[in-house]
């Protein structure tokens, strides 16, 4: 699926590169730092060396916005599982391991395509405390080679587009919800107002089900943040 690969030692963002350059559709581009690399909303993205920071096009079709950050934060989960970790997905766009962030995800559509970014901390010895972000290494002692873990990843990613493309978003929902954080927990959703409710699961289209006050309640993407109780 994935037609060429530019490695960078460094540059502002991945993901602006490839939303500037007119490259082709399915390129992906990596840098061992970002000057400036941005999470959703233009938040901080933390970009020492240590991590793995790639962007990669889609073409831009019917995928919908809430599902694609899913399925694709699941499939980083699976591949993270099979080297032995237990990892969990903050809906909508986040892998955690140990209860902290490993691994955002950052779905953009353009015009013409869809750009999507993937940070993954593989070899960081440390991050900033106010972060609550983890590496595989702080977790394993484990040093990741990054060619090898992004061309593996890679093949977990494609296998997941394609599935979603052939069989749609519900073959993922069971295996996503199971590894839910906060599933069953009591939750604050700021969207921006603060809802308070029991996280119930996710619907057949990726939003988020809350039992609130008020009863099921289901919020889709947007600037929602999502915190435990
Ligand atoms: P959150 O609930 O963590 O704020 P979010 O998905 O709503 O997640 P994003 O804008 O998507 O927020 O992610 C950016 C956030 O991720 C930053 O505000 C920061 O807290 C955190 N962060 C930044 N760099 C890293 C990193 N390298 N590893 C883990 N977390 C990071
Ligand atoms: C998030 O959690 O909000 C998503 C973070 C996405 C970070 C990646 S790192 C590669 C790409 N380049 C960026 O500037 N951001 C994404």
């Amino acid at each position: 699926m994935f037609e060429s690969l530019l490695w960078l030692e460094e540059i502002t963002s991945t993901q602006d590169f490839l939303k500037e350059k007119p490259l082709r559709i399915y390129s992906v581009v990596v840098a061992n730092k970002q000057k400036k690399g941005r999470g959703r909303f233009g938040r901080e993205w933390y970009s020492q060396e240590g991590g793995l920071y790639l962007s990669f096009s889609l073409p831009k079709n019917l995928r919908d916005e809430t599902t694609l950050p899913l399925v694709l934060s699941n499939a980083v989960a699976n591949y993270v599982r099979s080297l032995g970790f237990l990892p969990a997905i903050k809906w909508v766009n986040d892998v955690y391991i140990h209860g902290k962030k490993l691994c955002g995800i950052l779905t953009e559509r353009l015009k013409d395509k869809i750009v999507v970014g993937i940070g993954i901390n593989l070899n960081q010895e440390s991050f900033p405390e106010h972060l609550q972000a983890v590496s595989l290494k702080m977790v394993s002692g484990r040093h990741f080679d990054k060619v090898d873990f992004l061309i593996k990843l890679l093949d977990y990613v494609e296998e997941s587009l394609r599935k979603l493309s052939e069989e749609g978003f519900l073959s993922f929902k069971d295996e996503i919800e199971s590894r839910l954080l906060f599933k069953n927990s009591e939750v604050i959703l700021y969207t921006p107002e603060p809802v308070v409710g029991i996280l119930q699961g996710i619907d057949k289209d990726g939003s988020l089900l809350l039992l609130t006050q008020d009863g099921l309640k289901a919020f889709q993407i947007g600037e929602i943040t999502l915190r435990a109780v």
